[in-house]
């Protein structure tokens, strides 16, 4: 069958080196959301707003910040004078901004610029076939020309303010270069650094997009490596990588240029941009920490990062998206939930164990990114009796122990079945109280007295009154402590079925004035279980709760 799309140009990298590199040093970053980002927003944002999101990414830690497209469009030309003139910029972050290689474009371009300490003017043009021939009709000698025409005009416009001892540097982009001739790319990036010539120690950035994802990951890498290797001008430049995310491939396409050499990224948060927009930089810096780089940017806040970008641009986060979507730390499935609660418990045991922080189904510390853990377990009719038990734990101070969990989650497994969706904290509770704490039907414990014997205050005498089925009864038997004695009262009870107490648990919650008892009662009848719970300040009484809540449940299923 004949393929559909167009191949793209086979890649030759006959020493290729980057599969085997590690990397150890962040690149430096360029945050282009003001730009690439906000050229692709429905609503795009006001001034106001950028001004915002200029300062979010100053304190995230981006030291350059494209901020517009000022000879395209009279706001971004407006917000870069007010920048400028109303000293927003700090010392140690530099602006940039786009134009196209054209004369009348760069003017106004270097005009938004005047009176910039620091500043990059980021010159593009399109070097692929498709482009050139089909879109601009123009041929390769064409766009060489320009591109280095355009280069000599910001050079000379820019001169008096270089002089003047304020820095404006180059950075060039041969547009779809992951579609280009690679010869051409490297010849056109050649040239366009000559005519700059860069002072000493001045770098110009190279700027190789991926403007629409059209290859795989380990095609851009080998671009980016044979360009490195090939690049006469190393010394001189900073090679950038600027990917789109059209096949969704973003994040591993730059972090494979990273292996291959690439010193600068280019992106925005959250991958705002284009169509499937721009690389996420939140995605591959918190990628590079993870494997300990320290990357200079501050996602300590992220969920306040996420909300304001919400708000400015206007867009969700996809809950799954990575690090910062609402669900990506949390657990749904009950061997999941068993496994991270259980990680959970013992992490300082894990730290020791593997030399690092490592926990079931959790990538990263959600703690680094400032987000809780008690937002990390939801119950859904999947969940498992360990999920329900953090949940409970977490929210409530319930313990619970084995038996109860697994008595427990069937019951909510069926709660959520029926409501068909996700439970909230406050939902699980109620679901708690009115299962085990609020039975009080057919056998209603009216009162009970237990009393140590006055001949052998080792036995207890238990004085029962309760009302079973509409009845009254009074009784009296002796046990062993107080619970037993009441085992025996019941058995006297004409109403009452058989069963056996087969195990207790016994926990606290609170601190010492408000501090209440948790008892749950785990009663055979029939050869089923039946679990009841009490909760009291008084021990005895949580005790004595728990096995009138498990009687309960007994008589209620016998009905
Ligand atoms: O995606 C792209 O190629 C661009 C260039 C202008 C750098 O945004
Ligand atoms: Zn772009």
């Amino acid at each position: 069958m004949k393929p559909r799309y167009a191949a793209m140009k086979e890649i030759k990298n006959e020493n290729r080196e980057w599969p085997s590199k590690k990397i150890e040093v962040s690149p430096q970053w360029c945050a282009v959301d003001l730009r690439d980002g906000n050229q692709a927003l429905p609503n795009p944002m006001t001034p106001e707003q950028k001004l915002e999101y200029f300062k979010l990414l100053v304190d995230i830690g981006f030291k350059q910040i494209e901020v517009g497209f000022p000879s395209a469009s009279e706001d971004d030309f407006r917000f870069c004078r007010d920048l400028i003139e109303k000293k927003i910029i700090p010392d140690d972050v530099t602006i940039s901004v786009l134009v196209p290689s054209r004369k009348h474009l760069i003017e106004r371009t270097i005009e938004a610029l005047k009176g910039a300490p620091r500043a990059v003017i980021h010159q593009y043009i399109a070097t692929s076939d498709l482009h050139m021939n089909h879109v601009f009709g123009m041929t390769r000698g064409d766009v060489l020309k320009m591109a280095v025409e355009g280069c000599a005009l910001i050079k000379q416009g820019v001169q008096s303010i270089r002089d003047a001892g304020n820095y404006i540097g180059l950075e060039f982009s041969p547009e779809e270069f992951t579609d280009t001739d690679l010869d051409f790319a490297i010849e056109i990036c050649d040239a366009v650094v000559n005519e700059w010539n860069p002072d000493a120690g001045e770098k110009v950035i190279l700027n190789l997009p991926m403007t629409v994802e059209r290859r795989l990951p380990n095609e851009y890498a080998d671009m980016i490596e044979v360009f490195m290797r090939n690049n006469k001008n190393a010394d001189r430049t900073i090679v950038s990588v600027h990917a789109h995310n059209d096949m969704g491939c973003a994040v591993a396409a730059s972090t494979l240029t990273l292996m291959a050499g690439a010193q600068r990224v280019e992106g925005t948060l959250f991958g705002h941009g284009e169509r499937t927009g721009n690389l996420d930089l939140v995605t591959i810096a918190l990628n590079l920490e993870y494997l300990g780089v320290d990357t200079g940017l501050d996602f300590s806040n992220l969920d306040g990062i996420s909300s304001i970008v919400e708000r400015v641009t206007d867009m969700p986060i996809h809950a799954r998206h990575p690090y910062s979507g609402q669900l990506v730390f949390t657990a749904f499935s009950g061997s999941h939930q068993d496994a991270i609660n259980k990680g959970f418990n013992k992490r300082n045991e894990l730290i020791d164990s593997f030399g690092g922080w490592k926990i079931p189904y959790l990538h990263v510390d959600p703690n680094a990114l400032g987000r809780s853990f008690e937002k990390f377990i939801r119950i859904n009719s999947q969940s498992g009796k360990g999920g329900i038990a953090f949940v409970l734990k977490s929210n409530y101070n319930i313990e619970m122990p084995k038996w109860g969990q697994i008595d427990f989650a069937r019951i909510v497994q069926h709660y959520a079945d029926t409501e068909a969706r996700e439970l909230t904290a406050e939902e699980l509770w109620d679901l708690f109280q009115t299962t085990y704490l609020e039975k009080s039907m057919p056998v209603k414990l009216n009162n009970y007295w237990p009393r140590p014997d006055d001949a052998n205050p080792r036995i207890i005498n238990g004085e029962l009154d309760v009302t079973v089925a509409g009845k009254n009864y009074r009784v009296t038997s002796q046990g062993n402590g107080p619970i037993s004695a009441l085992v025996s009262s019941l058995r006297e009870i004409p109403d009452v079925p058989e069963f056996v107490l087969d195990d207790y648990y016994e926990d606290s919650t609170g601190h010492s004035a408000d501090a209440r008892a948790v008892c749950f009662m785990k009663l055979i009848c029939d050869s089923q279980i039946y679990v009841g719970a009490g909760v009291d300040p008084n021990v005895n009484q949580a005790a004595v709760d728990a096995v009138f809540s498990a009687l309960n449940r007994v008589m209620s299923h016998n009905e």
